[in-house]
């Protein structure tokens, strides 16, 4: 089975790529921009995937504010025409959208069939993205939201923890932002059966169990063996262009949803990676 990956440079592509081996066909941003939608057909039709992970998008959640027509662009067209290319072709897709499709005010996991209501305008292309997907292609498409990506490389907040403890002692983490931790690693192979599994539609699909972000430090710091001291702060502390929800984690309320690791034993595994 041949599967084309877009967005093959992100952190779900590489880790689906990692996975797939010689079935996986790998299209980086540089090698098909998907907002270009007869590069998408012609990219489809000579592929003919019975598979497409669609894991390009536009991820800058704070560029996105400004830069909204390239979101939209990136986020809401892209997916139509993945879709349409999909449909022609008979592939399946799979899709990924966000926990920052809700506004955070709930205090228990969000489920699939919960009120939207995105803070940011990233949450907002994200959730048209879906639709636009669905919309064009409802037997043959899989929206999986999921949260807090994070894998050996790529732009993400272990990484980010990880350098900023070379250089302090003490670290300040804001602890009223409460998500689902997800391992790239452990995603993507579970996106990549999904369609095996499950019909088309919404899923939630993320790291198991809730963190505060001052709690997911701390285990990557724990994972790393350092003794760096972490801090709670208050999202105040840290304004950014664009709001985050305070608490999003994902759960699913569908029994056939098959559920990842829980976020600990991602962080561990991820750990590994790191110092392979
Ligand atoms: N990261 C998270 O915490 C998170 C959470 C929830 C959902 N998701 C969703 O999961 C999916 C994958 O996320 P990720 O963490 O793998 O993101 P990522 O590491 O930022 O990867 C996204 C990839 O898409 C590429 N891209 C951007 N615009 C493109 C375009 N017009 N045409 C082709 N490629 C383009 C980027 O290339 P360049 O870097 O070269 O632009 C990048 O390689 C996205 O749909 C994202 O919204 C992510």
């Amino acid at each position: 089975m041949t599967v084309l990956v877009t967005g093959a440079g992100g952190q779900i592509g590489r880790a689906a790529l990692r996975e797939l081996g010689d079935r996986g066909v790998g299209l980086r941003h540089a090698e098909l921009d998907v907002t270009d939608a007869a590069a998408v057909r012609a990219a489809v039709e000579e592929a003919r995937p019975e598979l497409i992970l669609h894991a390009a998008a536009w991820t800058d959640v704070d560029g996105a504010e400004t830069d909204r027509e390239g979101a939209t662009r990136a986020n809401v067209d892209a997916n139509r025409h993945v879709a349409e290319a999909a449909k022609a072709v008979g592939a399946r897709l799979v899709t990924l959208s966000t926990d920052f499709v809700f506004d955070g005010t709930k205090r228990e996991p969000y489920v699939e069939s919960d009120a939207v209501g995105p803070l940011s305008f990233y949450g907002e292309t994200k959730l048209l993205g879906e639709r636009a997907a669905l919309d064009a292609y409802p037997e043959g498409t899989w929206v999986v939201r999921t949260a807090w990506v994070y894998d050996e490389e790529g732009s993400n907040f272990p990484r980010l923890i990880l350098r900023l403890a070379e250089t302090r002692d003490t670290l300040r983490v804001v602890e009223d932002q409460v998500g689902s931790p997800t391992y790239a690693g452990h995603l993507a192979p579970l996106l990549l059966s999904l369609p095996d599994q499950v019909p088309p539609g919404n899923r939630h699909i993320a790291g198991s169990g809730a963190a505060p972000r001052r709690e997911w430090a701390e285990a990557v710091l724990a994972a790393a063996g350092r003794t760096t001291a972490v801090e709670g702060a208050t999202s105040d502390e840290f304004p950014t262009p664009a709001q985050r929800p305070a608490y999003s984690v994902l759960a699913s309320e569908l029994a056939d949803t098959p559920v990842l690791p829980p976020w600990r034993v991602g962080v561990a595994a991820c750990m590994a990676g790191f110092s392979a």
